[in-house]
């Protein structure tokens, strides 16, 4: 761990042409122009790399991935499913082909020099050797508390004590897991935006025991990966999910009542209150086992009913609409370039034998 972070400096936008040499240094080969994120990163460059540890790479995991590769540090990466792991470093080219469009770097090259710094273990004992010379252990396995115990408690007590934990829960309890993990002072949520390498925003949670240099090391080190990080209190959902996942479950009940269909739903967002995307389309893109995990998680946290997952959600688990991975979800993703809004009121929950049929009894 780096103990000798510099504490943060402000971040003046308005100074463009002083700090433009400053700049030119951190600027990615290739890179055409300057966007606000090179000055958040000119503030607090180091030239040290980082080497990080990722378990489970499946939608987010990728995305950390090809975070911390396209930023120059190794990565160690390993999922207990063989075939997820296996797709994983074209998966990653790919997001870093699309982020260097984003950031408009002119490099052919970008995303195979990224994809050289991925190392990919099939073995578990291979990749707990990796994590034991790695500065950041980070977990990005399902939303499930007991499973993320579970987890941390075989990995983290074989590590050394200068590895910082990082989770990318989104939403439980990090006292929890630092505990679990046995080293919670240095156990802190790095919660990230999917997907990662185009979403620069990083909640950043630490739990009651996380130390002040855990916090500043994790802030550090994620604007040297060219991430915003933002602190976040430690309550079931922290900020940003605290005040999405209700309104994203809502939309939900109200087009299992029949009241509004996938399309008018994410139009209405978007051309009235300037979402990127709709609603229905987010589910899609953050998958529905995963909302329906993380609704779940924090309806047993919070016993909040606004957080409990309408059954609609459940259904389409179950038959495998998971959203634009699986190919179907609130959208036909056969085109992935052109989704196509489904028509889901064969899914309308109007009464109670609607209901009793839904459910199979
Ligand atoms: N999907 C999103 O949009 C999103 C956004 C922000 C945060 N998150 C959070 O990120 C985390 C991961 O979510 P995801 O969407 O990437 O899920 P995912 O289902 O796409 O991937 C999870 C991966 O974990 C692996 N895994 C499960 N148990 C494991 C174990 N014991 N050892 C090794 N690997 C294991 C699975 O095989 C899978 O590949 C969750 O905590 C979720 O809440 C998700």
């Amino acid at each position: 761990m780096r103990e000798d972070a510099p504490p943060l400096k402000g971040f003046f936008f308005g100074l463009a042409s002083p700090c433009f040499t400053m700049i030119k240094a951190v600027l990615p080969e290739g890179a055409k122009s300057v966007t606000p994120r090179h000055y958040l990163i000119c503030f607090t460059h180091k030239e040290d790399v980082m080497k990080v540890a990722i378990i489970g790479t499946g939608v987010m995991g990728r995305g950390w991935i090809t975070q911390c590769a396209m930023t120059g540090n190794e990565v160690h990466c390993y999922d207990s499913n063989p075939e997820t792991l296996e797709g994983t470093v074209a998966y990653c080219g790919g997001l870093a082909t699309k982020a260097a469009k984003k950031l408009r770097i002119d490099d052919p090259e970008y995303a195979a020099k990224a994809t050289e710094r991925i190392h990919v273990h099939q073995d578990r004992e291979a990749f707990v050797e990796a994590a034991k010379g790695c500065d950041v252990f980070l977990e990005v396995i399902f939303e499930d508390l007991d499973l993320k115990c579970r987890v941390l408690a075989d990995y983290l007590p074989g590590l050394p004590e200068n590895v910082i934990f990082w989770s990318n829960t989104s939403s439980l309890d990090i006292d929890v897991m630092g505990e679990a993990g046995g080293r919670p002072d240095r156990s802190i949520v790095t919660h990230g935006m999917n997907p990662v390498p185009l979403m620069p925003g990083v909640e950043v949670v630490p739990g009651a025991k996380t130390s002040p240099q855990t916090v500043e090391f994790t802030r550090t080190a994620l604007l040297e990966m060219q991430k915003a990080p933002f602190l976040a209190p430690n309550i079931p959902g922290f900020w940003v999910n605290r005040l999405l996942v209700p309104q994203m479950l809502d939309a939900v009940r109200l087009l299992e009542q029949g009241k509004i269909q996938v399309e008018d739903g994410d139009v209405g967002l978007l051309t009235s209150l300037g979402h990127p995307q709709g609603t229905f389309k987010l589910h899609d893109f953050v998958t529905t086992p995963t909302m329906l995990r993380v609704a779940l998680e924090m309806y047993q946290a919070s016993n909040d009913p606004r957080m409990y997952p309408p059954l609609i959600l459940m259904r389409m688990v179950r038959n495998g609409e998971h959203g634009a991975v699986s190919g179907k979800g609130f959208y036909d993703w056969s085109d992935p370039r052109n989704p196509k809004a489904r028509d889901l009121s064969g899914y309308v929950v109007g009464g109670a034998d609607h209901m009793i049929r839904a459910i199979g009894a």
